[in-house]
């Protein structure tokens, strides 16, 4: 399928998908938010694609929700597209692979909220990450008033959400909002190469161990824990579990590795 406000290209086992609008700085309106729900669809169907990365064209991750669209709403229709937003970030959350964020500039509002959504971060010391929402007089609508809070913690969650300031690149990585930080022209190659990595291992695991920790968040240890069991005994029912022990011991690639090269 054909994206206009989206570039994917794939390389090894993993796909890049480029937000590019930048007349607006990749800024997320509905018809990105509809690509993004469209883009991750394909990439979940496709056994050559192990792990996508997610990254913005220009100076821009993304600089929020679109303001020129929102501009134009009513309450209702505000509620739809935050609605929409976070749809498109569930569908990331809860894809079966993993997404790695590399933040090559501006993440703010939605653009944070959308990097929050995947499941690591990778910032360039370009960028700029904060939720300004509360400077337009709005709060955050796609996520952002859950997920920071859990990535970060209460405390410096609020002073983000409340003040609206932006952090830089070395502030996340000390908050543990981002994963690591690389020189610009680093960026994607670590990405990339995390990506690779992640790939390479038992595929039905990825999407359990994405599963465990997303589901189990919410829950306590035990209800998480019986998750988890459920999870390990698939990878053995499967035969996943089973290959790669197989592996190990005869000192090759197990099966699932061997067949998407
Ligand atoms: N939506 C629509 N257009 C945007 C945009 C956005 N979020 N952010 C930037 N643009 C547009 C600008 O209007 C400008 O367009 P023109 O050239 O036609 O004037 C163009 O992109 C370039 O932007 P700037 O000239 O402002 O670039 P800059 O380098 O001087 O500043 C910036 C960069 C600090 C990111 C600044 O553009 C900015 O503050 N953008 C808005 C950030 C923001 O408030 N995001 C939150 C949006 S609300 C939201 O996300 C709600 C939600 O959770 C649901």
């Amino acid at each position: 399928m054909e994206f206009k406000n989206l570039k994917i290209e794939k390389d090894g086992l993993t796909a890049v998908v480029t937000i590019d609008r930048p007349t607006a700085l990749n800024a997320l309106d509905g018809e990105t938010m509809m690509e993004l729900i469209h883009a991750m669809s394909e990439l979940e169907a496709d056994d050559g694609v192990g792990a996508v990365v997610l990254t913005g064209a220009g100076k821009a991750f993304a600089a929020g929700a679109d303001i020129a669209e929102l501009s134009k709403m009513d309450g209702m229709q505000a509620r739809e597209a935050a609605k929409l937003g976070q749809k498109a970030f569930s569908t990331i959350e809860n894809l079966n692979k993993p997404v790695i964020a590399a933040v090559n500039g501006y993440a703010l509002g939605g653009g944070l909220e959308a990097a929050m959504a995947c499941d690591i971060r990778i910032a360039s010391t370009r960028a700029k990450m904060g939720q300004p929402e509360v400077t337009l007089g709005a709060t955050p609508g796609f996520g952002g008033t859950q997920r920071l809070p859990r990535l970060i913690g209460f405390g410096r969650a609020k002073e983000i959400l409340l003040t609206g300031d932006p952090i830089d690149a070395a502030t996340a990585l000390s908050y543990g909002l981002v994963n690591k930080v690389v020189e610009p022209d680093e960026l994607l190659g670590a990405a990339k190469e995390m990506a690779e990595k992640i790939a390479s291992r038992g595929p039905a695991a990825i999407a359990l161990v994405k599963s465990c920790v997303n589901k189990g968040a919410g829950t306590d240890v035990e209800t998480g824990g019986a998750l988890e069991a459920d999870a390990f005994g698939i990878c053995f029912g499967i035969g996943d579990a089973r290959e790669g022990i197989e592996a190990f011991f005869e000192k090759r690639d197990p099966s699932w590795l061997r067949k998407r090269k």
